[in-house]
């Protein structure tokens, strides 16, 4: 579709999630998804807390901006997410009433919901919902809208979401659903338990979107994601990859090792990916290097750069870019 990089192998759209604080500050910035990308997606700008930082304050601007240069462009895009641990704002968690929580999450999705309306391909609507380590505890993640809401936020986060647009793809994220242990074979489960459960209590689940950030000390389960996948399929969900980036903290620190570890990770992980069959879309979580969430969160032991992503920070194209 129009894209200036070779002939890819897997054909289904290839999107990023954009931020817009870096659209005025660098004029390669924008250009660079418009050349690469079928899909741009808000990276934040649709979160609770920056879409609705108080309850009498709604700021669309940042996410209509951002929605508008990918359709005003031909792309596609997409929405993260209406509940997610993360992205609660504190006035929301303030909230002890059961009645006032749901109205305020009822509220809160029709509202966004209808103003992007048709614009969007679909939602994670509920991201991360299961526990670190659902064999410990869980198997739902211990968060403000469990706890005022139970188990019943999920449902009717998706329900709701459906109700506001009905064209729109439901997708329940979560991280750490590709590696070999059994602490990854427990998140496979549990989450295949959770989205019969919601099948199974009559709510529609399109799409199970797997994270994808990839961590360097860690091997890929390609038999394992076969066989998550086939399961999804058989149960009329989707797979998407939803935010593939790769955490290497200590691999030795040239750029040449770190590229090849993360082109042999990728490679591994759409393997398993695509075993099956393709997913509905791959999306990397950002694009270029100068801008990413993980040197704040997860540093590299030695200090160096991180180099999560298929482009450079000075946006050369990496080798497995050419996965995508
Ligand atoms: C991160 C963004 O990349 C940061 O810019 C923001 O400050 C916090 O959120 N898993 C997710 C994403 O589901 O929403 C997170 O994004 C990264 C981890």
């Amino acid at each position: 579709a129009g894209r200036a990089r070779a002939e890819p192998l897997r054909k289904i759209p290839f999107g990023a999630a954009i931020q817009s604080e870096f659209l005025d500050s660098d004029p390669l910035y924008g250009p660079a998804f418009l050349r690469y990308c079928d899909l741009v997606m808000p990276m934040n700008e649709l979160k609770f807390d920056q879409i609705h930082p108080e309850r009498d304050v709604w700021r669309f601007e940042p996410a209509d901006r951002l929605v508008e240069l990918a359709l005003s462009n031909g792309k596609l895009s997409r929405g993260t997410c209406h509940v997610w641990w993360g992205s609660t704002p504190a006035w929301v968690e303030a909230i002890t009433s059961e009645r006032e929580a749901e109205r305020v999450l009822v509220e809160h999705i029709e509202r966004v919901g209808d103003r992007y309306r048709g614009k969007l391909t679909g939602w994670d609507v509920v991201n991360e919902p299961l526990a670190y380590d659902p064999r410990e505890e869980g198997p739902l993640r211990d968060t403000h809208w469990l706890r005022v809401l139970g188990p019943r936020h999920i449902p009717l986060a998706l329900s709701t979401t459906a109700r506001v647009d009905p064209q729109a793809r439901i997708v329940v994220n979560d991280y750490d659903l590709e590696f070999e242990g059994p602490l990854y074979d427990a998140r496979r489960s549990v989450m295949i338990d959770l989205l019969r459960q919601l099948q199974d209590g009559g709510v529609r689940v399109d799409g199970l979107g797997i994270q994808g950030h990839l961590y360097g000390d860690r091997t890929i389960d390609k038999d394992a994601l076969e066989a998550f996948h086939r399961t999804l399929d058989e149960m009329g969900i989707e797979l998407l990859v939803t935010e593939l980036d790769v955490i290497n903290r200590e691999s030795p620190p040239d750029p040449e090792s770190m590229d090849a570890l993360a082109y042999d990770l990728v490679d591994d992980f759409l393997d398993g990916v695509f075993a099956h069959k393709p997913p509905a879309m791959v999306v990397t979580w950002g694009l270029t290097d100068r801008y990413s969430w993980i040197p704040d969160v997860m540093p590299r032991y030695d200090g160096t750069p991180h180099r999560p992503l298929p482009l450079t920070a000075d946006y050369a194209e990496k080798n497995w870019l050419h996965l995508l």
